[in-house]
């Protein structure tokens, strides 16, 4: 069959879309760029703002109309975080979706496909966090991983590897600890095993992946093998001529990080750590965990265990209660920072999480606005900087 496959999101689910693409051509579907001559059409949804899963709503109000009018057996299919989140609900509110399939059942997506062809729909969501691990599950999935085409990505010699899943940090404005789990690292060997098969493929700039890939951490027996040690152990592999990772969380960045960064000369310097707030009380309400004296902290650590290090960030404007001051700290720990570049996002409350049960969303849309282009200026004007001075300079 012809599959179209949208992908909304993090780098996380782009590399999920790669695994799923290479496993429905390896079971003889083809890939198609044009949704209206599509068979099965796919998201692959993002829930981290609200704006992402009303697109992911109107095409599904498409596919119907087009489903109802031209194309009784089209099957329509929704992964990732969007499809966790909603579960049965999607179903209930576009009838003709025949897959729903959280970010953990996409191993299974092939026999999914067979049956909705067969008239069946599936619903395969990821336990909950309370419910026992579904090893069964997990083992697939990390199967998907080291078994996946490494010819086959979209961008070249750039591949991303995973390192972890889930998240265990819940930040209170944040969906992904709830749509994508505990916090579970990977195998090293595994990691190991599937960065030598891409890089001897050619996929030579590699970006390790985890939702707080600093946080990654490895136990067996008597031995650890912390996120610093894991770089070494890829740093290592014959032919592999940059890499990279994200994304780091601010509270648990250690030196041997910092230090590896500096030692390993195939890791890129370059660092994505969002602070998310430049205010204590708004660091204190978003549940973050470190200070923003901590935060400063670590910029100075950086700057001072590795030459040339260049940072980037992510803010959010407009949380609950954030002040014209808290804002004025958010310019203001862009400047200190010196990043070379920072996304901006506007606050948008996310149902279940702890900021949308006990806060009330009370910053106006026209201030969110004005708060992220402020915030956006400030930051042109710094990576400006950045960029001049490469500027007559071969790289
Ligand atoms: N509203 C706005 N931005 C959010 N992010 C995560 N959750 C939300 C939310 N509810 C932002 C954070 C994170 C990035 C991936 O998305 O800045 O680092
Ligand atoms: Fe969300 Fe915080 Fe986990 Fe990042 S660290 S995924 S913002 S809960």
């Amino acid at each position: 069959m012809k599959v179209y496959l949208e992908t909304l999101g993090c780098q996380m689910n782009r590399l999920d879309s790669e695994l799923v693409a290479g496993s429905l051509r390896a079971a003889g579907h083809e890939l198609t760029d044009d949704r209206q001559a599509a068979d099965v059409v796919l998201y692959n949804t993002c829930s981290v703002r609200r704006h992402a899963e009303q697109k992911v709503h109107s095409r599904l109000g498409a596919d119907g109309q087009r489903k109802t009018a031209h194309h009784p057996r089209l099957i329509v299919g929704v992964l990732g975080c969007m499809a966790q989140r909603e579960g049965e609900t999607l179903r209930r509110k576009h009838p003709h979706v025949d897959i729903v399939c959280g970010p953990g059942q996409i191993h299974a997506l092939a026999e999914m496909i067979d049956a909705a062809a067969a008239g069946r729909a599936s619903v395969a969501l990821d336990p909950s966090r309370t419910a026992p691990r579904n090893e069964t599950a997990e083992t697939r999935m990390d199967e998907l991983d080291l078994g996946r085409d490494v010819a086959a990505g979209e961008s070249g010699a750039q591949a991303f590897v995973r390192v972890a899943r889930g998240c265990d940090n819940f930040c209170s404005y944040c969906i992904v600890p709830y749509v994508r789990g505990p916090e579970r690292s990977r195998d090293p060997q595994h990691i190991v095993t599937e960065t030598h098969r891409l890089v001897d493929a050619g996929r030579s700039e590699i970006t390790l992946l985890g939702q707080t890939v600093n946080a990654y951490c490895w136990q067996t027996g008597e031995t650890t093998v912390r996120f610093s040690d894991l770089l070494q152990r890829v740093s290592e592999i014959p032919g592999l001529r940059r890499l990279r990772f994200v994304t780091s969380h601010p509270q648990r960045f250690g030196d041997d990080v910092l230090e590896a960064m500096r030692d390993l000369p195939n890791v890129c310097e370059y660092i994505h750590c969002p602070a998310q707030s430049g205010s204590d009380a708004m660091l204190a309400a978003m549940n973050r965990g470190y200070s923003r004296g901590e935060y400063d902290d670590l910029v100075d650590r950086a700057r001072a265990i590795v030459p040339g290090v260049v940072l980037a960030g992510d803010f959010i404007v407009g949380f609950p209660g954030e002040t014209e001051e808290d804002h004025t700290a958010s310019a203001e720990l862009i400047r200190r920072s010196g990043y070379k570049n920072c996304f901006v996002f506007k606050y948008s409350p996310r149902p279940g999480t702890l900021a949308a049960r006990s806060l009330s969303d009370d910053v106006p849309v026209a201030v969110k606005k004005r708060r992220n282009n402020e915030l956006l200026a400030v930051q042109a004007e710094v990576g400006l900087a950045h960029h001049r001075a490469y500027v007559g300079r071969p790289v």
